[in-house]
């Protein structure tokens, strides 16, 4: 079975104390994880040891840097590299968020390289990707989300890509309110996995989890992860209140 995960992006958001208790809240609920489920909290680079700690105990709980740099190493003052995230225990890396794309300037060819430098880095990309509104109202979202998958992972061996988890963000449904539909997700995700197949088989696009992101919320975390191939979410505000988030773990498949 493919991994069900519930990710929390908390973005740039919470004080170091406000975060540490947040994960305190969330693994008080004592929400035992199956073997297929797994909890992610992406947090901001200064917190991730704070937060490694927290879960280490947990089985299937685990932690993410929300970017790195796409360098190996060097004078690039202020930045983050794999190599330091991997030097801190931490598996995960959300890779090409729609805020970086749009605020960062980061294209499909520089998140080429991050999610290449994760990898050398034992690090597991969650690779963000995502239409904004204008080309879903022109309906050609499909191309869009596609050719952002192909230009930043179809580089990659049938080895390599089947352990990346990828996360479909329409960005009008991001802190919009705005859900997509669990048939707009559900149609848009068993697309990707479809071009996934094209390129590498049915085996390995079986094995990659797409989560969905965008306006995910206690109340309709249920109804999105009963898609079929919809693996669980990718989650901004509503992983901030610890009893919003626990509901959306506990809707996990
Ligand atoms: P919201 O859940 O706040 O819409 O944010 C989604 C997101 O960007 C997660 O990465």
């Amino acid at each position: 079975m493919r991994k069900k995960i519930a990710a929390a992006n908390w973005k740039m958001n919470c004080t170091f104390q406000q975060g540490e208790k947040l994960i305190d809240e969330i693994l008080e609920a004592n929400i035992e994880l199956k073997d297929h489920q797994h909890a992610i909290f992406a947090v901001p680079y200064p917190y991730l040891l704070m937060a490694r700690s927290e879960v280490e105990e947990e089985r299937n709980y685990d932690v993410a840097a929300q970017n790195c740099y796409h360098k190996k190493s060097g004078a690039y003052t202020g930045e983050v590299s794999a190599e330091m995230i991997h030097s801190l225990g931490v598996r995960y890396c959300v890779i090409g968020h729609s805020e970086r794309r749009e605020y960062f300037q980061e294209t499909n060819e520089i998140l080429m390289e991050k999610v290449n430098l994760c990898l050398e880095n034992y690090i597991i990309p969650i690779f963000c990707c995502g239409e904004p509104l204008n080309i879903r109202e022109a309906g050609t979202q499909n191309e869009y989300v596609g050719k952002q998958l192909k230009d930043s992972l179809f580089h990659l061996s049938a080895d390599k890509i089947k352990d990346i988890i990828i996360a479909y963000e329409p960005i009008w449904a991001i802190g919009t309110g705005k859900t997509a539909t669990s048939a707009q997700a559900q149609e848009m995700h068993h697309f990707l996995r479809s071009v996934i197949t094209e390129k590498y088989g049915e085996p390995v696009a079986n094995e990659i989890s797409i989560l969905y992101g965008g306006s995910v919320k206690a109340n309709n975390a249920s109804e999105l992860f009963a898609c079929p191939d919809v693996d669980g979410g990718l989650v901004g505000g509503a992983s901030l209140v610890s009893t919003d988030f626990i509901e959306i773990i506990k809707a996990l498949p």
